[in-house]
């Protein structure tokens, strides 16, 4: 099965809809891989996956060995792999080096990282060195020291300039295609419209290029906060309490379904 490559991502602009999820393990990358076009190892997983408050904790060994868990599941989407806090933002140099670092280890097909104007010689120089660089503007999840500073953006006419004064600039510097996170709906689609990179929403407007959520949020696996925006597609959360729940009743009342099959254990 072939992979989608970063070239077909950016000929789908205004064309059929980018499809993404976040995955950080090999076999939520298996289940995910026929049905979407690429998948974000995101550093989403610093809150859904370990419990973090925010983005900011996880490490480029953390976002590594979930990149290589992720590559070995999936087969056919494009993978992207965040680049943490802390690893990019020094530097170009740095930059190019954590991007090698993460494309080396995790054989992934992209890096993200988050930034407009001020991230421009970053990504210039990620692509310059051949890792293909997937954007990340609007409401920028690593810049926040805590849950309530995550705000939408592009509210006043200031703020609008500048989500699409980074777009354009980060377009420039090269890159694939653009996550616009948490804007008012009006600056999403007008960067759409302007900007002739495939943009990817969340939060952002339906107008974009394509969409993309974090797994845990849309099947009900994070409980502690949902954005409105996130449409519930399942709710493995309550399905996974109910199987722990009849387990443990099992276990309780020593019914052990199942065991009747263990090496050993005389047959009737
Ligand atoms: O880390 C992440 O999951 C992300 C998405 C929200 C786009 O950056």
């Amino acid at each position: 099965m072939a992979r989608i490559t970063v070239n077909e991502l950016k000929a789908r602009k205004g064309g059929m809809p980018i499809v993404s999820l976040t995955a950080y393990t090999t076999p939520q990358a298996k289940f995910l891989d026929p049905h979407c076009d690429f998948l974000l190892v995101g550093d989403s997983l610093a809150m859904v996956v370990y419990g973090l408050e925010t983005t900011r904790g996880v490490t480029l060994d953390i976002m590594c060995a979930h990149g290589r868990a992720v590559t070995r599941g999936a087969k056919r989407a494009l993978v992207v792999v965040d680049l943490p806090h802390g690893s990019y933002e020094s530097s170009p140099e740095l930059a190019v080096a954590s991007a090698h670092r993460v494309i080396d280890e995790t054989q992934a097909q992209a890096v993200k990282l988050e930034g407009g104007e001020e991230m421009a010689e970053q990504i210039a120089a990620i692509t310059a060195a051949g890792v293909p660089v997937l954007g990340h503007i609007g409401l920028l999840p690593q810049k926040a020291e805590h849950r309530g500073a995550f705000k939408i953006q592009g509210r006043d006419d200031a703020g609008a300039r500048q989500v699409m004064a980074d777009a354009k600039v980060i377009a420039e510097a090269g890159v694939f295609a653009m996550v616009i996170e948490g804007t008012v709906e009006p600056v999403a689609r007008d960067i759409t419209e302007q900007i002739d990179v495939p943009t990817i929403g969340i939060g952002a407007s339906p107008a974009c290029d394509g969409q993309i959520l974090v797994t845990q949020d849309m099947v009900g696996l994070f409980a502690d906060f949902t954005p409105k925006f996130v449409k519930q597609y399942a709710d493995l959360g309550s399905a996974l309490e109910k199987a722990a729940k009849e387990y443990a009743r099992d276990v309780r009342s020593r019914q052990f379904p199942g065991l009747e099959h263990c090496f050993g254990v005389e047959k009737k």
